[in-house]
């Protein structure tokens, strides 16, 4: 069992404190408000999550800051830098803009690396970054779950964060590096487009479907396109 220290008690924070501690997990949550966290630890009734500051939810041995770069995340952190120090840093950002029809942060570069750069040495995993908030309250589609893409360039960090969410309702798809969080971001934002298009917003998720293969193990064409 560990602890997470939670940073922000907005859509996800709420819900990824549930969801550690039905994981197994202690939950600090943590406010520029105690009183407010307060009040949602007391709403939300589970025993392993309580209610802090920024900093005592930063003391803890996996922080996980659950609020918008734009509403400047870093410079709000940057205090508690020393704090972030050798410790796994799950990263849920994505950089949209207010109006989320665009990011703050050009194309070559990521949340989860903008991070990366100001706690160098946290062990940063980027994960629940294309979960839409509402998702989380009714997870299976179909009966079936959808895909979380974990990204980090620490295989020791992926691990563990793993072994921290191990049982939750969704399947934890190793995305590869850290920079893929580029294309996690960006697949967030056009889901939501999509999603709205259909009427599905914020309720969608991307699964990925297939099943495993061997390139040409049923090529039912290979034979004509074969060149001599
Ligand atoms: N919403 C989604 O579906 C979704 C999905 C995937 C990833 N994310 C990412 O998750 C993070 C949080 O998103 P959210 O939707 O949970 O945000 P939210 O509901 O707006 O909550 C953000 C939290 O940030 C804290 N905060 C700190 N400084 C702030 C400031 N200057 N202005 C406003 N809030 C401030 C607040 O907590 P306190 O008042 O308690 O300090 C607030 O509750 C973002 O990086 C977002 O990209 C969101």
């Amino acid at each position: 069992m560990s602890t997470i220290g939670i940073l922000g008690t907005g859509r996800m924070a709420v819900r990824l404190a549930r969801l550690f501690a039905a994981a197994g997990q202690q939950v600090i949550l943590g406010s520029r408000s105690p009183e407010r966290a307060a009040s949602i630890a007391r709403g939300l009734g589970h025993a392993a999550i309580r209610a802090g500051t920024y900093a005592e939810a930063a003391a803890a041995p996996v922080l996980l800051p659950a609020m918008f770069l734009r509403d400047g995340m870093l410079e709000t952190l940057a205090p508690l830098r020393a704090q972030f120090d050798g410790k796994l840093l799950i990263d849920i950002t994505n950089p949209f803009n207010d109006r989320y029809d665009d990011f703050i942060l050009p194309w070559d570069t990521s949340g989860a690396e903008q991070i990366q750069q100001t706690f160098p040495r946290s062990r940063i995993v980027g994960a629940f970054k294309n979960v839409w908030w509402e998702v989380f309250d009714q997870p299976l589609f179909d009966g079936a779950p959808s895909d979380v893409f974990v990204v980090s360039d620490d295989a020791a960090a992926k691990q563990e964060f793993l072994s921290l969410v191990a049982g939750s309702p969704f399947r934890y798809i190793d995305a590869g590096k850290l920079a893929n969080a580029r294309f996690v971001e960006r697949m967030t934002l056009f889901s939501a487009e999509l999603g709205q298009r259909q009427g599905y917003f914020p309720r969608m998720n991307w699964r990925l479907l297939g099943e495993k293969w061997r390139p040409g193990q049923a090529d039912r064409v290979a034979h004509l396109i074969a060149r001599s």
